[in-house]
């Protein structure tokens, strides 16, 4: 067994006209967390189905677990876990049916499994699926990925509808299950998430792989807005010239900026006078990418 889990050589969808993704290289290491991370339109959903084989790619190719993704798919299926974007469930079921038959479908499964999964994600298993909530539903989803302990799971933007709380619950999960060897592909329009559970990252945008990197080093590149607010205002000028400071602006008592690598130097100049607050808005994938383009490597 080599330490490849999934592979991607040159691999290439076109919708007719439309760009899906284009001459993709990719490698996921067997036991890692992959963030595949990019705005929506980049090329993620059409990346996924093609390493499932439901799509077929314009040329290229791929290989999932050591076998081709076009002539092993059905054996492929079999191993992994998926969790698809657009997740289309049996309305009329209740869960624990829908799962029940998803399970016979595998082979039967241990269904104390499935119900401390459901009790962990606090997901109700006797209400009808078309009752739910979208992060109900999703809820759901996650638990079929799982339910046969696969060990790869790819996994479609699988927060999204989950509120913080089951977000957390569901990157405790995914925690646990890398140490017990399984590999996680991940694909998520959301920095912040991806960073805090990803081992390396692939930045997808307009088709195209950008960047491939660890999370510790896409953290020192990665711009990060900060606001902090002061007791009492504070003077611009100890604040100029901070490495890796920019759009400095401040406004009596409170100061706006963007810091490129680390804030430690910002923070300690702001630790001179009374701190309030400390806030960091999201930044936009948009700016990540500007920085990834103009910036490659810029030191921090
Ligand atoms: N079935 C399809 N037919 C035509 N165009 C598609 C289809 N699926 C995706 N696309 C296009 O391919 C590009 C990538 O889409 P997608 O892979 O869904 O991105 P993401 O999952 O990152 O949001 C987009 O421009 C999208 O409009
Ligand atoms: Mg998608």
């Amino acid at each position: 067994m080599d330490g490849v889990a999934v592979k991607a050589e040159k691999l290439t969808k076109f919708y007719g006209r439309t760009r899906g993704v284009v001459d993709l290289d990719l490698e996921v290491r067997r036991g890692e967390v992959f963030g595949y991370l990019g705005p929506n339109g980049a090329g993620k959903t059409t990346t996924i189905r093609l390493l499932l084989d439901l799509i077929r790619p314009t040329r290229g190719r791929a290989e999932v677990l050591g076998l081709d993704s076009r002539r092993d798919g059905v054996a492929i299926r079999g191993r992994i876990g998926y969790l698809p974007g657009e997740l289309a469930l049996y309305d009329r079921m209740t869960g624990g049916e829908l799962l029940r038959y998803l399970a016979n479908l595998r082979g039967g499964a241990d269904w104390g499994y499935v119900e401390s999964l459901a009790e962990r994600l606090q997901c109700d298993l006797s209400a009808r699926i078309k009752s739910l909530s979208k992060g109900n539903k999703q809820k759901i989803g996650l638990i079929q990925a799982f339910i046969h302990h696969p060990e790869l799971l790819v996994l479609d933007e699988p927060t999204s509808g989950l509120d913080p709380l089951m977000q957390h619950e569901f990157h405790r999960l995914v925690r646990e299950m890398t140490e017990e060897g399984t590999t996680f592909f991940i694909s998520s329009h959301n920095l912040p998430e991806v960073e805090r559970i990803s081992d390396r990252v692939g930045i997808v945008r307009e088709g195209t792989l950008v960047a491939v990197d660890d999370v510790d080093s896409l953290k020192r590149k990665a711009l990060r807005r900060l606001e902090i607010h002061f007791a009492s205002p504070v003077p611009r000028e100890a604040f100029a010239g901070i490495a890796g400071v920019r759009d400095l602006a401040v406004d009596g008592v409170t100061l706006r900026c963007t810091v490129a690598g680390s804030v430690d130097a910002l923070i300690k100049a702001a630790a001179r006078f009374e701190v309030l607050n400390v806030v960091s808005p999201e930044v936009s994938l948009e700016e990540i990418f500007i920085d990834y383009y103009h910036g490659e490597g810029r030191a921090p």
